[in-house]
């Protein structure tokens, strides 16, 4: 059973600390790395012919819910989507310049809200990466999906193109919370989105859902998790809500009175994980869950679990390449960033150029710490040399309180306490302090 939550621990939770989906995190890029960088390293994973996975941005929702930390803005017409798309082209043409016809294993369209595509410009799309990259048979095509937008029509399109994996943002099922999150979708729509997708043959289903949203407690988390589990989606994320209004300045609108403090924060997380588990799922990382017999868990279990910008994943490609405004790419020589802003993404790309604006060339010393860093999240041990002497110092009040155990230079987040795996690879961060603001580890 689950040790009760001390003041200690919920102190450690407290502490705000990177999400750790790259070492070094994206505070640490810098605008030293230029286009001419990454068309280097472009050219250079084209030559390895190693296959690359894709991830495309698209930056847009019909409205904007209060909570939302993702990089996206409202458009109401079709118009600035449309035109968005058209820039898209151009860059998967410039992209193909430099990696040639590269094979892709993993294609992943987020946001944003994917699903506001108009459904001939989504074609479009696909078709034009599939002409200029080689889909590797059976890879994985995943996308995004708001379920106040899913359709019986649009999961058709979707399938019919080849989506083989949808992920539904569920967040809460309580009527109260989702007022204050301004999301309404009650469970009806949820379970409609399900049966549209299942319908059309999209079976491989992952749902969203939060934990620290505005008026939520152990009874809504409950409702929620009860009737999710019950759709059976093949794999849940539950994510933390990260409250960030000097970030994103529409969290301002969440009042902070109706946010659950440390301690509620992390009796949710409890709960759902219970919940979960009692449910038949498997807990992969530190906020995923999966059907035992999820290529997720198998990977899990195995040991072979990775860790990239969009969670956990099976995929083993060296290079993510992202594309769209904001999107971070990276290869095994460093990451590089597409301007954050639409319109600076669009002028360089129009430009003929690769739209990056900074990124980090990856040194021996950040692989090797990256290589920790994922094992604690993916595994939450690290291998027999990774913590020093001054590591270990760090790491010492944790071990003493028996939430981590320091056996030579390993250390192994302890049964029960994975929860604050993020804290523990932050002993392990070079650049930690030196710029960036964070939210809750728990
Ligand atoms: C791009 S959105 C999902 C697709 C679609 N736009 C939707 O909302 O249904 C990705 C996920 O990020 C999570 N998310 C968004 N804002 C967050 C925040 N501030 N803290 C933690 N998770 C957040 C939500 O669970 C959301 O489903
Ligand atoms: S949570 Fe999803 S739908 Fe809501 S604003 Fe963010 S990206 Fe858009």
């Amino acid at each position: 059973m689950a040790p009760s939550i001390s003041q200690d621990l919920l102190d450690v939770s407290r502490q705000a600390v990177p999400r750790y989906t790259s070492y070094p995190t994206a505070p640490h890029f810098s605008a030293d790395i230029t286009a001419a960088d990454y068309g280097t390293w472009l050219r250079q994973t084209g030559k390895a012919g190693k296959p690359v996975s894709l991830y495309l941005h698209i930056p847009f929702c019909r409205t904007i819910c209060t909570y939302c930390g993702c990089t996206t803005k409202a458009a109401l017409r079709d118009d600035p989507v449309r035109a968005y798309a058209a820039v898209v082209h151009d860059e998967i043409a410039l992209l193909h310049q430099h990696l040639g016809p590269v094979e892709v294993s993993h294609v992943h369209w987020g946001g944003g809200t994917p699903n506001i595509l108009p459904p001939e410009v989504f074609a479009d799309l696909v078709e034009d990466l599939k002409t200029r990259f080689r889909f590797r048979p059976g890879m994985e095509h995943a996308i995004e999906l708001d379920p106040r937008h899913v359709t019986h029509e649009g999961a058709r399109h979707l399938a019919s193109l080849g989506i083989t994996r949808a992920s539904l943002g569920v967040q809460t099922l309580d009527a109260a919370v989702q007022k204050a999150i301004a999301r309404i979708q009650p469970l009806e729509r949820i379970e409609a989105s399900f049966d549209a997708l299942r319908s059309a043959g999209i079976n491989r289903i992952n749902a969203d859902l939060m934990y620290g949203l505005p008026l939520q407690d152990l009874g809504s988390i409950r409702e929620t998790v009860g009737h999710v589990a019950r759709l059976r989606p093949g794999r849940l994320a539950v994510f933390g809500y990260a409250h960030v209004p000097w970030m994103k300045s529409h969290q301002k609108l969440i009042k902070d009175e109706d946010l659950p403090d440390a301690k509620a924060r992390y009796a949710q997380a409890r709960l759902a994980r219970d919940l979960l588990v009692e449910a038949g799922y498997a807990e992969v990382g530190i906020d995923h869950f999966a059907e035992p017999e999820d290529d997720l868990s198998l990977a899990s279990k195995a040991g072979t679990l990775r860790r990239n910008f969009q969670g956990y994943t099976t995929d083993e490609a060296e290079a993510l390449i992202g594309i769209g405004a904001s999107s971070i790419s990276r290869t095994p020589f460093g990451y590089a960033q597409n301007a954050p802003d639409n319109h600076g993404w669009r002028r360089r790309i129009e430009a003929g150029e690769l739209p990056i604006v900074r990124g980090r060339r990856l040194e021996p010393d950040d692989i090797r710490r990256g290589q920790v860093i994922e094992d604690l999240l993916c595994r939450f041990e690290t291998g027999e040399t990774a913590a020093t002497p001054e590591i270990q110092d760090r790491l010492a009040p944790l071990a003493r309180k028996g939430w981590v155990e320091l056996t030579g230079n390993r250390v192994v987040i302890r049964e029960h306490h994975h929860e604050i795996a993020r804290v523990v690879a932050s002993a392990f961060d070079a650049y930690l302090g030196a710029g960036g603001r964070h939210s809750a580890a728990v």
